[in-house]
């Protein structure tokens, strides 16, 4: 008896042993493989770090939100996450580096006279503007907070292609060197209304002629090829009025950025990405249209963190959700530009 319960418990004792060791193979076996991720994932975004230390630091960031972007998409959702460029970055990082949309709090509800697109009756069930040639390509603001300038530049590219029938890819550099007359601009951050005001007096270069540095930097002498009369506000939290303007040309778009660091494809639900007060946008992006798709209402949207992120370079959010501050409070703060047909293009 004595013999058959000591050779149990060694047995036991054997079993749990090798429980142990397996799980802390699998450990390491798992450390190895996030390892090698992360040094695939620097050779495909050309990350170098600067020593052993730093990498080491990146790493754990990276690994932290690798978990988190794999235990997500495990989940019941209706959008994936992906391990993009920003994958080493807290989300504190993210924000400071790569937003850069700073409301104005003075104009909130925002208000100027008139909302010209107040008595459309009747809009297409769905529309696309890139599909329609008044999107320029996805461009990269990079690490400067200049979201601003993009989501201007991208309304004023295309009400220039539906008036003038002209696709122009225009300057953000312009508006982050020289519209520095605001409360806050360049890489600091800014605001659409301030950019547009600034347009109004100065125009906008090409993008060719002013080409993007990412850079606060001097004001330099430019030409503008566009000229825009005005811009008015979308009524605050109404994505009904919002529709109606984005049938008409693309929009403007303050928005909370921080949860679709990650965006990778799918709609982003109400419920994922809630900002209920003005003071929370922190990024700016471009309402380029909308549509249904699998019986869920999107907004498709056109971002500036280059077409490697998302879903090339776009991302689509729930339309008409449960909050009427919209999907990551979209219809919050919503603007664009008004121009008049040009007699001639220059
Ligand atoms: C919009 O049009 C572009 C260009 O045709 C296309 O690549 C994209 O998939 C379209 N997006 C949607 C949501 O329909
Ligand atoms: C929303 O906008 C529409 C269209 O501009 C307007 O008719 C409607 O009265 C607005 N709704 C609210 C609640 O303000
Ligand atoms: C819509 O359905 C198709 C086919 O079932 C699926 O591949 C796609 O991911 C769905 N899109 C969304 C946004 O859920």
């Amino acid at each position: 008896m004595a013999f058959i319960s000591t050779l149990k418990s060694s047995w036991f004792a054997l079993l749990v042993l090798s429980i142990c060791i397996s799980m802390a193979a699998s450990r390491v076996l798992n450390e190895k493989l996030m390892i090698d991720r992360h040094e695939q994932w620097m050779v495909k975004h050309g990350k170098v770090y600067k020593d052993i230390a730093k990498k080491q630091h990146r790493f754990k960031i990276f690994k932290s939100n690798v978990e988190y972007i794999e235990t997500f998409n495990s989940g019941e959702h209706t959008f994936k996450l992906g391990a993009n460029h920003f994958a080493d970055m807290t989300i504190e990082e993210f924000k400071a580096k790569y937003t850069g949309f700073r409301p104005s709090l003075s104009n909130n509800p925002l208000k100027t006279s008139s909302f010209k697109y107040e008595n459309v009756a009747k809009v297409p069930d769905s529309l696309n503007w890139t599909a329609k040639g008044a999107v320029t390509p996805v461009k990269d603001q990079g690490q400067c907070g200049s979201c601003w300038a993009f989501s201007t530049v991208a309304t004023v590219e295309g009400i220039n292609k539906i008036k003038n029938n002209a696709l122009v890819s225009l300057s953000e550099q312009e508006l982050v060197s020289c519209d520095t007359k605001g409360e806050v601009e360049g890489c600091t951050g800014g605001m659409m209304d301030d950019a547009f005001k600034f347009i109004v007096s100065n125009g906008l270069a090409t993008e060719k002629s002013y080409p993007y540095t990412a850079r606060d930097s001097s004001c330099a002498k430019f030409t503008s090829v566009v000229h825009i009369t005005g811009y008015e506000d979308v009524p605050q939290s109404n994505e009904t009025a919002l529709l109606k303007a984005v049938a008409n040309q693309p929009v403007s778009i303050g928005l909370l950025g921080d949860n679709i660091m990650f965006y990778h494809s799918g709609i982003v639900d109400a419920g994922s990405c809630v900002a209920k007060n003005v003071a929370e946008l922190d990024h700016a992006v471009t309402a380029v249209g909308y549509g249904v798709e699998n019986g869920t209402k999107y907004w498709l949207m056109k971002n500036s963190w280059g077409d490697q992120w998302g879903d090339s370079g776009y991302v689509k959010l729930v339309r008409d959700g449960i909050f009427k501050e919209g999907t990551c409070g979209l219809a919050m703060y919503a603007n664009y530009p008004v121009m008049h047909r040009h007699k001639k293009m220059d």
